[in-house]
């Protein structure tokens, strides 16, 4: 967290002050009446704010192709909090979509000095195998490297020309100090984001990522520099309805009629207003006020959720034109567990998390030291109860081990009204997560042998 109110993607510090991240950067906040079959990080508002979920559902709901994306830092020892990224990623693959896992061996790399070889082994002997212990269905997953996808870091080249340092600065609070490293990685990640809607990968369709609010840094760069490719931009109409624009771009101008100086080839133009009605009105628009010479079409009876077939159909003609055909990545976000000492969860702080891999004594251990929520005397828990806010075990049961809803509701009162007190409390998370800690150690080595299934052919 820079001074300014930027969030950095780098920093250990946490910020959780959520609902001035939500108005300050423009987020949606998740209606989960709104969701199909909604997960339980959805229903206990751990997943709290999204960019275009609304598109992902319709896709869901609509059974038309979605990919959801995630990436890994393959540095340091999977735990906690970074299964929670799986959680949500399982979800949306019950609910149809394909799963595309970037390692981010090239940022591991720049921003960490970690070798490739190093990363490779970490994010398939430690990462992938909890992802599928977790329950990620290997065909419907595919993992590839940075290093080995060209198509990623081309893209990360090319789509680089749509930004500059002073966007770097003002997203990420940069200096004239900051290591390159740092400027190099968003763009790789901009690759990895939008990658998959190339031909090869999958063709357009819309891709939805989940992150901690720590990565929307990442996403509203993607977002912006994707926003400016479009060579048909898509507004609200003043008057009510949509407005598609031209974008004339250096790349396009030729395509859309723009002669030397500026002079527009009517013919051109014309050709190019006939493919847009027709895609328009085959979208069941009659209505509409064409301005060929603007480079402007209005539909006045179009709405707010027609904006995303409209943007598909667009999107489809960019490409046969010749353009990249590119859509927005949609996110979500999650609140993030409490760390077990007070402050952030980290991989480096051991003491701070759990991690898949723990023996029970060493999560035992650290769930009796945990910040409890609980009075400082028997009596005074009893009369006054205790504090879930605060609570470590709790939230931790709430997070991660007790699937059963009604159970946290039940755990939630007894602890407030004081009749369970925080040992109590402390005991019910050791053994709801010795559970959960068994199982994924289990199933672990149903996947030990199994783990080139997910490997996309390319990362071999
Ligand atoms: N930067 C992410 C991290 O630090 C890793 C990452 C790389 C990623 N590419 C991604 C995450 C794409 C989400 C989507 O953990």
């Amino acid at each position: 967290m820079n001074g300014d109110g930027a969030i950095d993607p780098w920093s250990s510090e946490g910020d959780t002050d959520y609902s001035r991240i939500v108005s300050k950067f423009g987020l949606q906040k998740v209606d989960i009446s709104q969701l199909p079959n909604p997960g339980m990080l959805h229903r206990r508002g751990i997943v709290f704010a999204h960019r275009d979920m609304d598109v992902a559902v319709r896709c869901i709901n609509e059974g038309t192709p979605l990919g959801v994306l995630t990436g890994l830092m393959p540095s340091g020892g999977m735990h906690l909090g970074h299964s929670m990224v799986i959680e949500q990623v399982k979800w949306f693959q019950e609910q149809g979509a394909d799963v595309t896992v970037a390692v981010a061996d090239l940022e591991a790399l720049a921003t960490r000095g970690i070798s490739l070889s190093k990363g490779r082994k970490t994010a398939i002997e430690e990462y992938i195998l909890n992802y599928a212990a977790l329950g990620l269905d290997p065909s419907k997953s595919s993992v590839y490297f940075q290093s080995a996808r060209p198509e990623v870091q081309r893209l990360g080249f090319k789509l680089g020309r749509r930004t500059n340092l002073s966007e770097f600065e003002a997203i990420y609070g940069f200096t004239g100090e900051t290591n390159l490293a740092h400027v190099q990685a968003p763009m790789v990640q901009v690759g990895d984001i939008v990658h998959p809607q190339l031909e090869e990968f999958g063709g357009l369709r819309p891709i939805v990522v989940p992150v901690g609010i720590d990565q929307d840094p990442h996403l509203r760069l993607t977002r912006d520099i994707i926003g400016k490719t479009h060579w048909f931009n898509i507004n609200p109409r003043k008057s009510g309805g949509l407005i598609i624009s031209l974008s004339i771009q250096d790349d396009n101008s030729n395509i859309f009629g723009v002669g030397k100086g500026g002079k527009i080839n009517r013919d051109i133009r014309a050709n190019i207003f006939d493919r847009v009605t027709r895609i328009i009105s085959l979208l069941g628009f009659a209505d509409l006020i064409s301005n060929p010479k603007h480079g402007t079409l209005e539909i006045p009876g179009a709405t707010n959720s027609d904006k995303f077939p409209i943007r598909i159909r667009l999107l489809e003609l960019e490409r046969e034109l010749g353009g990249l055909g590119l859509m927005a990545p949609c996110s979500t976000y999650h609140r993030f567990a409490p760390g077990m000492t007070g402050g952030k969860m980290s991989s480096s702080k051991p003491e701070t998390t759990i991690f898949m891999n723990d023996t029970f004594d060493s999560m035992s251990k650290k769930v009796k030291r945990a910040v409890s929520g609980g009075k400082s005397t028997i009596e005074e828990h009893r009369r006054l109860g205790g504090d879930c806010g605060k609570d470590v075990p709790f939230q931790y049961l709430e997070f991660f081990f007790e699937q059963n809803d009604s159970a946290i509701i039940e755990i939630k009162r007894e602890y407030e009204s004081g009749r369970m007190l925080a040992g109590d409390m402390k005991q019910l998370c050791i053994e709801k997560a010795a559970d959960w800690l068994s199982e994924i150690s289990e199933k672990r080595e149903i996947w030990r042998d199994r783990l080139d299934e997910f490997l996309a052919p390319d990362s071999n």
